[in-house]
């Protein structure tokens, strides 16, 4: 590699090429895209483009066919599964785009579930169900709903359970894939506020994607999905 090990970015994407299997002829081709440390990027998209698929690629849960993800400069593609998912653990919390709550469980038990799974995020704070407490307290989410089951949740609320659960233990990046697309334009902006302030808290790397450009001027840079990818096989 002639980059340096030094550089300080949380993502780099170096030629990575991606296409499903056989089902359809989809296919991806990122020579290059770097989001650094501490960085609050948008990427835009249409429904179809392919951001939820570039996200599984960054977060480890798809491989590219070739070409390198780097996160924290670890070469996440490289690793074994094990290792992957205890990388993705410790280091990144993940707001999906279906928020993937474990539907019968409590709220608190979903918020601490990373915990169960990673002894890096334990360590970052001292009691567990405090953390969660005033992590909910300041994305507005009531004491009562800690203890209901998720399903019993409004969707707004349901999407802020994720982000409780995503930010807990300060991971060092936050992927969301469309955290606000169910609610509002008010509720998004105070959504939005609420997010954001947790994150600056925990001075974490936000790489959040959407098909909504409203959303542009809160970040620190937007890119469009179009811009990164390029013709390729
Ligand atoms: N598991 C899968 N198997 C095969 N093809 C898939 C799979 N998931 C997605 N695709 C295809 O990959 C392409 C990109 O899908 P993707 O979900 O990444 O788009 P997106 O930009 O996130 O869309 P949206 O805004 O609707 O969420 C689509 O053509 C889709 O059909
Ligand atoms: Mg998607």
């Amino acid at each position: 590699m002639e980059k340096s090990n030094l550089n300080a970015d949380t993502i780099r994407i170096d030629s990575v090429k991606f296409h499903w299997s056989n089902k359809n002829d989809f296919k991806i081709y990122v020579p290059e895209f770097n989001v650094a440390r501490g960085e609050k990027v948008l990427l835009l998209g249409e429904s179809g483009s392919g951001k939820t698929t570039l996200l599984s690629l960054i977060c480890g849960f798809l491989n590219p066919i070739s070409g390198d993800i780097f996160l924290n400069d670890e070469p996440i593609n490289n690793l074994s599964a094990r290792k992957k998912d205890q990388y993705r653990c410790d280091n990144i919390g993940i707001i999906f785009q279906q928020f993937n709550l474990l539907p019968y469980a409590k709220v608190i038990d979903n918020i601490l579930l990373p915990l169960y799974f990673s002894k890096k995020r334990v360590e970052n704070i001292k009691d567990q169900k405090e953390t969660a407490a005033n992590i909910c307290k300041s994305l507005r989410l009531p004491d009562e709903v800690l203890n209901m089951q998720a399903s019993k949740l409004s969707v707004g609320q349901q999407q802020r359970v994720a982000v409780a659960r995503a930010l807990i233990g300060n991971p060092s990046l936050i992927i969301a894939d469309e955290p606000t697309s169910a609610l509002d334009k008010n509720a998004q902006s105070i959504f939005l506020d609420l997010m954001f302030s947790q994150i600056s808290e925990s001075r974490s790397t936000l790489l959040m994607v959407s098909h909504d450009e409203s959303l542009s001027q809160r970040f620190d840079r937007v890119i469009n999905l179009d811009d990164i990818l390029k013709e390729g096989d």
